[in-house]
């Protein structure tokens, strides 16, 4: 299959250690493999079978367009390199990510952040290692500890009760936490949170030097940090010793497509981690969503990216300002006292659940927004979002705000989040592979859940396994009429 490795690569690709790292005019090597890839066709006998659309659904190939299938293809094949080990092109595109973020090493993913975290589970935790998490973390780092049989020592963010979501973790609770627990062996924190609220991971991190633990930030939302100084700052410039991010949710490359950053201090052992995915990630990720992530990371390092940057910075800002003169309608600012990153926006209008407002917005204005809750919508400004866009949000909201919209009792009984800390009673892993049986929810009170509870989005758990079941619980399960539980 790499028989004609050698004149391709000679011929038509440009080598990373010769190439300039042109930054601001794109340059994009796996972009550039790709264009070369689709204009010099091989006779293909190989995966994927469609071989370039070739054998799809002509409804679906009208839908997706005949480009995109034919550059639908996977690793090993015509010389774009591999992935698990990184060789090739895909070694270069991951290099220049690298460059770009700042990290020692950057592994492009096709599976999303869950895999940066179920690997560092894996490669980093061992069972009954103790754990210090934030709450407020995605299942994926549970899932992990599943794997792993390590132990979560849970550390409990702020709760912004107006607002029903966690705030910030600090770094107090987490000295507390080291010097109550001295085996805790690694400490792991979301940030932002999924509504863009920022923890003071400078503060967090000089902790974790101070008791010689190392740091994951999950920073899958806060990927644009790293092209900004308006915007927060990446874990990668805080002391973090890795970090994940889901380039996909706000970075502009496909769904599905994220980066697992180590950084330059790394503690971590870059070569466990690299074992961790390779057995981990699919072994036919897509070149159409790797190449999507060189083309996001140059995009996100040109002038033009650093435009779109500051774009959905000022739009943010804009919307912020014009909602704010809107009655009715309360945005999550810094007046809240919360440090937070602006581009993400969270609000509520008076009279009306986050359900039922995002519902009005979906059915009567055509407007998608990013999630609601029982207390508000979660509205991000996106790098591809024009300011128009957001005149047509604000005029959505003047028109709700000064209609009588009721909320409906039924969108009213919809929760969000317990923000209640657990009662732990077995490790995630044990009760997860102990024996169960499934039950009433109404039943559940009192029993061990045997399962993960973290609805989508923001994915974060409101029973897990191991965790005592409480009446509290009842009104978070609105979607289950049946739980796990340990026998
Ligand atoms: C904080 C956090 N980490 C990880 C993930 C998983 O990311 P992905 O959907 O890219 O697998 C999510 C997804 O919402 C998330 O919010």
């Amino acid at each position: 299959m790499n028989m004609k490795m050698k004149n391709y690569s000679d011929k038509n690709l440009i080598s990373f250690k010769e190439a300039p790292l042109k930054f601001d005019n794109g340059y994009a090597p796996l972009v550039e493999a790709m264009r070369r890839y689709k204009e010099n066709p091989c006779t293909g006998f190989h995966i994927p079978g469609h071989n370039r659309g070739q054998g799809v659904y002509d409804d679906f190939a009208s839908l997706i367009g005949i480009d995109a299938l034919n550059i639908d293809t996977t690793d090993e094949f015509d010389n774009l390199g591999t992935l698990f080990p990184s060789t090739g092109v895909i070694d270069e595109a991951q290099r220049l990510a690298a460059e770009a973020f700042g990290s020692k090493r950057t592994f492009f993913l096709t599976g999303g952040s869950t895999i940066a975290n179920l690997a560092l589970a894996f490669a980093l935790t061992k069972p009954n290692d103790k754990i210090a998490i934030g709450r407020n973390c995605h299942r994926s780092v549970l899932s992990g500890m599943i794997i792993s049989g390590a132990n979560p020592n849970w550390i409990m963010p702020k709760k912004l009760d107006d607002w029903a979501i966690y705030g910030s973790l600090d770094a107090i609770s987490l000295r507390k936490c080291l010097e109550g627990d001295p085996d805790i062996s690694l400490v792991w924190v979301t940030n932002p949170t999924y509504e863009g609220v920022v923890s003071d991971i400078e503060a967090i991190s000089h902790v974790c030097h101070e008791f010689n633990v190392p740091l994951i930030v999950d920073e899958a939302h806060g990927c644009l940090w790293n092209f900004s100084d308006i915007l927060p700052k990446s874990a990668l410039k805080c002391g973090a010793d890795a970090v994940v991010h889901s380039l996909h949710k706000t970075g502009g490359s496909m769904t599905q497509s994220s980066m697992l950053h180590i950084s330059k201090n790394s503690k971590f052992d870059i070569h466990k981690v690299e074992h961790a995915l390779k057995l981990l990630h699919t072994t036919s990720p897509s070149l159409l969503l790797l190449t999507s992530l060189d083309a996001a990371r140059a995009y996100l390092s040109s002038s033009k990216g650093a435009q779109a940057i500051n774009n959905a910075i000022d739009n943010a800002l804009y919307f912020r300002g014009e909602a704010a003169k809107i009655d009715g309608v309360r945005v999550l600012n810094s007046k809240s006292n919360v440090r937070f990153d602006i581009t993400k926006i969270f609000l509520k209008v008076d009279g009306l659940s986050g359900k039922r407002l995002e519902s009005i917005l979906e059915l009567d204005f055509q407007i998608e927004i990013e999630s609601a809750s029982d207390e508000g919508i979660l509205i991000l400004s996106n790098i591809g979002n024009t300011k128009e866009e957001f005149d047509v949000l604000l005029a959505a909201l003047r028109k709700i705000t000064a209609s009588n919209y009721p909320d409906l009792a039924y969108l009213e009984g919809i929760k969000f989040m317990p923000l209640t800390a657990p009662k732990v009673v077995m490790s995630p892993r044990e009760a997860y592979f102990s024996k169960k049986e499934r039950i009433k929810k109404e039943d559940a009170i009192g029993r061990v859940c045997a399962e993960v509870i973290a609805l989508c989005p923001p994915g974060i758990s409101v029973l897990l396994p191991g965790e005592l079941i409480g009446e509290e619980h009842l009104p978070y399960l609105s979607d289950f009429s049946e739980i796990d539980v340990l026998l």
